[in-house]
């Protein structure tokens, strides 16, 4: 299979909405799970260099070394993001800088160089119109876009690696979450360190399994997620497992702020935009557990989730 070529104003050579093909898979009954399409993005650097020129793919397996830094100490993060497509056949990509601004901020951290924030973008471009038949019928769904960096070159000693991936794949997906949010408020264990010492703020890969057994046990229990609370005190409200959290009381809208331990969501950042728009409040502070109980509603955002409002929180025997 040969890439299709793309040019430099973001449509490809064979683009036309009438021409839209879609892939053979039923779109009625899109879930959250992996769907393979087409095409995958890749680019490399060395360690110490800048990232130059990737390419479109076949979507593969990949080789990694025994020894790649990512598989033996973590040195990874990720971002997603969402493609659309619109009634009237474009797409649309929803604030893609964004991501490529929160992957940067994260690679500094992991000691990664990143792609510059137009590398990032226009490889997202390209990922998407190579994989355009798998971006779901509008009101079906989206594709979701995984870009992906990470150290893979081979080393022994504990150490930055001597070379990086960023590669971008996607799946077409359709919602997130299977019924309500119905959310456990995990009191044992934590998702982050206080304050910007520590990852819980970009999107680290060594930040999600170390949760794995909170998230299982909560969803064993027929809670749909768990909602983390902060480590120095165990008083104040996080966020869930993969999205920001809102409460609602009267016309004041408030979400804790992001203060490194916390993802600056960038769902978050454009509800909190559109919130003030329409004449609320909003307000970025700790909320106590106490404070949260006392609520009128409550909501969750985030790219896989979008914005959904949360049915139940239970913490200890409240609920
Ligand atoms: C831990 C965590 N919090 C919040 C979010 C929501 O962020 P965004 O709105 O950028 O998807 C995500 C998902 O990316 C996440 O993994």
């Amino acid at each position: 299979m040969s890439p299709p070529s793309i040019l430099g104003n973001g449509k490809d050579s064979s683009e036309s909405a009438a021409e839209e093909t879609y892939a053979d898979i039923d779109w009625e009954d899109l879930g959250f799970n992996i769907v393979s399409t087409d095409y995958m993005f890749v680019m490399k650097c060395a360690k110490g260099d800048k990232f130059s020129q990737g390419s479109i793919l076949p979507y593969a397996n990949i080789e990694i070394s025994p020894s790649a830094g990512i598989l033996n100490y973590g040195q990874g993060i990720f971002e997603g993001l969402k493609a659309y497509r619109t009634e009237d056949g474009r797409i649309l990509l929803f604030r893609p800088h964004e991501n490529a601004e929160r992957m940067k901020i994260g690679a500094d951290r992991l000691c990664m160089p990143s792609p510059s924030i137009d590398q990032f973008v226009n490889a997202v471009k390209q990922t998407v119109l190579a994989n355009k038949r798998w971006v779901p019928p509008p009101g079906k769904g989206s594709l979701y876009i995984r870009p992906l960096l990470m150290g893979t070159g081979s080393l022994l000693g504990v150490g930055p690696a001597p070379e990086y991936t960023f590669l971008i794949y996607c799946s077409p997906v359709g919602s997130y979450k299977k019924g309500a949010v119905n959310f456990k408020v995990e009191d044992k264990l934590f998702r982050a360190i206080p304050g910007t010492g520590g990852t819980g703020g970009i999107k680290s890969v060594t930040n999600y399994a170390p949760v794995y057994t909170a998230i299982t046990e909560a969803k064993a229990n027929g809670f749909s997620d768990v909602l983390f609370l902060d480590s120095a005190s165990g008083k104040y409200i996080e966020e869930g497992s993969a999205c920001n959290v809102f409460v609602v009381k009267g016309n004041v809208i408030s979400t804790p702020a992001t203060d490194g331990a916390i993802l600056p969501g960038i769902t978050r950042k454009s509800i909190i935009e559109v919130a003030i728009d329409l004449g609320y409040q909003v307000m970025e502070c700790p909320i106590s557990v106490e404070e949260m109980l006392c609520a009128d509603e409550m909501f969750c955002t985030g790219t896989a989730m979008v914005v959904s409002s949360v049915t139940s929180v239970t913490y200890k025997e409240t609920r």
